[in-house]
Formats: C-alpha cells, sequence, structure tokens
C-alpha cells in the first residue's frame, strides 16, 4: 500500500465522510481546495487521502524524498486548523518528524497525515518549501 513504511505497520485512518476544505498555505500564497468523499483527490502517493496524496494530486508541491513512506521528513507540514480531525501520528512518524527542522506541536507528515473530514484544515507548507504553491492548470 502507498504511504506505508514496509518496517512498520500500518496507521489506523478514517476516510472524509463528508466535504471537507483544505487551505495549503506557503510563503504568503495560498490555495483551498474542497475535499468531496466521493471523488477524494489522489496521486498515489503517501497514504490514500492524506494531505500529501490530496495536494500532489491538485499539483500542489510538496517535497516527499522517500516517496510518502514516513522514512524522511521533507513532508512536513504545520496543520494550524483542523488537527483534530486527523489520524494521529504514530511512532515512526514521530521519529522521522523529530529530525525535521521547524518542529512545532501541529507538525506532521503530510504523507501520513489523514484527516476525516469532520473539520476544515488550514495547512502550513513551512518557508523551505517556499512558492510551491501554484495554481493548476
Ligand atoms: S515523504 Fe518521506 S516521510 Fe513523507
Amino acid at each position: 500500500m502507498g504511504g506505508t513504511n514496509p518496517y512498520s505497520s500500518a496507521p489506523k485512518t478514517e476516510r472524509a465522510s463528508r466535504a471537507f476544505k483544505i487551505t495549503f498555505k506557503s510563503a504568503g500564497e495560498s490555495r483551498e481546495l474542497e475535499v468531496h468523499p466521493d471523488d477524494v483527490p489522489s496521486s498515489g502517493t503517501g497514504l490514500p487521502g492524506s494531505l500529501l496524496d490530496i495536494a500532489l494530486a491538485c499539483e500542489i508541491d510538496i517535497d516527499h524524498a522517500c516517496g510518502g513512506v514516513s522514512a524522511c521528513s521533507t513532508c512536513h507540514v504545520v496543520v494550524r486548523q483542523g488537527l483534530s480531525s486527523c489520524n494521529p501520528s504514530e511512532e515512526a512518524e514521530d521519529d522521522q518528524l523529530d529530525k525535521a527542522p521547524g518542529l512545532t506541536p501541529q507538525s506532521r507528515l503530510a504523507c501520513q497525515c489523514v484527516p476525516s473530514g469532520t473539520q476544515d484544515l488550514v495547512v502550513e507548507i513551512p518557508n523551505w518549501n517556499r512558492n510551491l504553491v501554484r495554481e493548476g492548470r
């Protein structure tokens, strides 16, 4: 399964059951996506329905050096709003986040963070990924 490190168990996630919004912010730019439970955008990278999976499918670039399997920290994002509606982080994710620069209590790996859709989210892509939010075609 995409998004799963073969050396750790798959995180428990809850897929969205209602439409919700994700606003991605980076370096003063912002892009809002509306996610519908019957048609969640998927790039096949990261856990299905993860912030990385959805972002890449919508042409919002977030660095993902390991391919979305919780084996690096390059997909580090900060969930400024709606974090409690996401699956809790697992030990493998926490281990990688410990290596991420600019760690905050709201930090997550985008490839492992799956929103349940019970809240709208605001997700900050840190400055070292600046200018990566771009308009879709
Ligand atoms: S892409 Fe490597 S941990 Fe998310």
